[in-house]
C-alpha cells in the first residue's frame, strides 16, 4: 500500500484523502486553513458529504489518515503527491491556476522522496505538461519529477460512492510506467482504466462535464418546445433516454445546471477554445440556453402571478442541488435576483440554511422553515429537490398562501395531486394545463387537463 499526500482539504481533497485511506493507503492531507485542520482532527467535516465523516473518523482512528497544516510533516517520505486545490473562475472566464501552481511549488520544495505529482484539480489542457516543463526548468531534468493528470469525476452529494465505484479511472502523463503506478492506487476497485497523455486526460474531464451540461441544456431546449406543443418533456426524455446510445441520465429538465463545476468548466473550455481560435459554438450555446432557462421560468411566474401589490414569492431551496450545502453556481440565486428585479419580494428557505451573500440577504427574507416562507406568499417556487421540501404537506400549506400558485422547477411533485390541493401548477417542460379550475376534468391516463389551443402557454419573449 502506498503513502499519499493530498494537498487541499476542499471537497475533492477530503473525499480523495478519505477514500484512498479506505482503500488501504496511508494518507496525509495538507490543508492551510488552521480552522479546518482543527475541525478535521476532531473528526468534524467542514463540508456536507454523505458517508465522508464515517470513513474519515474510522480511517483516522486506524492511523491511516492524518491532517496537518505543516508542508514538511505532510510531504516527508511520501510517494505520491495529489493536488486537489481549487481552480476558480477568473473574471475573464479562464481557470485561475494560482493555487495549483502554489501547491506544485510546495510539493517540489518539501518532498524528500516522492517524484510524482498527480493533479486532481480540473485544469485546462496542457497544464500538466506546462508544470512538468516548469519543474524541469527550475529543479532540473535530473530531479526526476513526473506530473500526472488524474481527474476526478465525483458528483457532490454522492462523491464517496462515485470514488469507490468509478465508471473509469483516467491517468495521463508522459511516462506510461508512472501512469500505471498511479492507476495501481485504485487497484482494489478493479476499475476500467484509461492511460493516455496528460493533455488528453485533462480534456477528458472538460469534455465530460461540458457534454453533461449540454445534454441538460438540450433537454431544456426541447422542454420549451414541449410547452409550446402542449405535451410533457418527461415523456419525451423517457423515450429518448431508452436509446442506449443516448442514455437516460442527465435528461432531467428543470431550472438549468448549476454547481461549482459545470458553470466554471464550461466557461473555462469556452475561453480556452477562443484563445486558440477554435471557437466553441456548442459549449457556448449550452451556456446561453442555461442562462435563458431561469428567465423562462421567471416569465412563467409572471404570467401566473402579476407583480404589484407587494406579491411575494416563496423560494424553496437555495443550494444548487439537494444533498449538498454548496451555493456555488446555484440557479436559485439568479432566479431570486430576477424575481426581485421584476418587483416581487422573496421569502427563501433551505433545509441546510446556507450562508447567502450579505448583499442578497439584505433584499431577501430568509425563513427558518418552509411553513414560514409559504405563509402569505402569492407563489411558491421549488428550486431544490430536498426530501423535506418534496414531502411537505402542500394540501395544508397551500391554505396559508395568499394565492395558490406552485412552480416545481425540479419536476418532483405530482401535478394532478397539486391541482387537487387547489394549486395552479407549472413545471418546466410541461405544456399541459394544471389549474384548479380543471380539477376533476383531468383524464386519468393523461394526468392533466385536455389542452385547447388558446390554453397553451404563449411564446416567451424573454426566453433565451
Ligand atoms: C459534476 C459532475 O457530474 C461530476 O462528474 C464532476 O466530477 C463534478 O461536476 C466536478 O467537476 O467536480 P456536480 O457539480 O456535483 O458534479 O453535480 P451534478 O450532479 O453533475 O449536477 C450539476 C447540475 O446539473 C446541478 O445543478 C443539477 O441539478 C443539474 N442537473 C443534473 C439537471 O438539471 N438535470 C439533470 O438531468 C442532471
Amino acid at each position: 500500500m502506498a503513502r499519499i499526500t493530498v494537498i487541499g482539504g476542499g471537497y475533492v481533497g477530503l473525499v480523495t484523502s478519505a477514500c484512498f485511506a479506505e482503500l488501504g493507503h496511508h494518507v496525509r492531507c495538507l490543508e492551510s486553513d488552521p480552522g479546518k485542520v482543527s475541525m478535521l482532527k476532531a473528526g468534524t467535516m467542514p463540508i456536507q458529504e454523505p458517508g465522508l465523516a464515517e470513513i474519515w473518523q474510522s480511517q483516522a482512528a486506524a492511523g491511516n489518515l492524518t491532517v496537518t497544516d505543516s508542508p514538511a510533516e505532510a510531504l516527508s517520505s511520501t510517494e505520491f503527491v495529489y493536488i486537489a486545490v481549487g481552480t476558480p473562475e477568473s473574471p475573464d472566464g479562464s481557470a485561475n491556476l494560482e493555487y495549483v501552481e502554489a501547491a506544485v511549488d510546495t510539493a517540489v520544495k518539501y518532498s524528500d522522496l516522492s517524484r510524482t505529482i498527480c493533479v486532481k484539480s480540473t485544469v485546462p489542457p496542457g497544464t500538466c505538461a506546462g508544470i512538468q516543463q516548469r519543474i524541469r526548468a527550475t529543479a532540473g531534468v535530473e530531479s526526476g519529477w513526473t506530473v500526472v493528470s488524474n481527474p476526478e469525476f465525483l458528483s457532490q452529494g454522492r462523491a464517496v460512492e462515485d470514488f469507490l465505484n468509478p465508471d473509469r479511472v483516467v491517468v495521463g502523463s508522459s511516462d506510461e510506467r508512472v501512469s500505471w503506478s498511479v492507476a495501481a492506487l485504485y487497484a482494489p476497485l478493479d476499475p476500467k482504466t484509461v492511460i493516455v497523455d496528460s493533455t488528453a486526460s485533462e480534456l477528458v474531464k472538460y469534455a465530460s462535464n461540458s457534454f453533461l451540461a449540454l445534454k441538460i441544456s438540450f433537454i431544456n431546449e426541447i422542454s420549451r418546445l414541449c410547452e409550446y406543443s402542449g405535451t410533457d418533456v418527461g415523456q419525451v426524455a423517457a423515450g429518448v433516454g431508452m436509446d442506449s446510445r443516448i442514455g437516460e441520465k442527465f435528461l432531467q429538465a428543470g431550472l438549468g445546471w448549476g454547481g461549482s463545476c459545470f458553470p466554471k468548466d464550461t466557461a473555462a473550455l469556452e475561453k480556452f477554445m477562443q484563445s486558440v481560435g477554435a471557437g466553441s459554438d456548442i459549449v457556448s450555446a449550452a451556456r446561453t440556453v442555461n442562462a435563458g432557462q431561469v428567465s423562462h421560468v421567471v416569465g412563467r411566474v409572471k404570467e401566473m402571478v402579476p407583480v404589484g401589490d407587494g406579491a411575494s414569492v416563496a423560494v424553496l431551496g437555495l443550494t444548487f442541488k439537494d444533498g449538498t450545502d454548496d451555493l456555488r453556481g446555484s440557479q436559485a440565486i439568479p432566479l431570486i435576483q430576477q424575481l426581485l428585479a421584476d418587483g416581487y419580494s422573496v421569502r427563501a428557505y433551505d433545509p441546510v440554511q446556507p450562508q447567502i451573500s450579505e448583499e442578497l440577504a439584505s433584499k431577501v427574507t430568509v425563513c427558518a422553515s418552509a411553513e414560514e416562507a409559504l405563509f402569505g406568499a402569492a407563489a411558491a417556487v421549488l428550486t431544490t429537490a430536498w426530501p423535506e421540501l418534496v414531502s411537505l404537506d402542500y394540501a395544508e400549506l397551500g391554505k396559508s398562501m395568499r394565492s395558490q400558485v406552485l412552480v416545481d422547477t425540479r419536476r418532483v411533485l405530482d401535478p394532478q395531486a397539486m391541482v387537487e390541493f387547489g394549486f395552479d401548477f407549472y413545471r418546466p417542460g410541461d405544456g399541459r394545463v394544471h389549474t384548479a379550475q380543471f380539477a376533476g376534468e383531468v383524464p386519468a391516463e393523461q394526468g392533466s387537463a385536455p389542452v385547447e389551443a388558446e390554453m397553451l402557454p404563449q411564446p416567451m419573449a424573454a426566453a433565451g
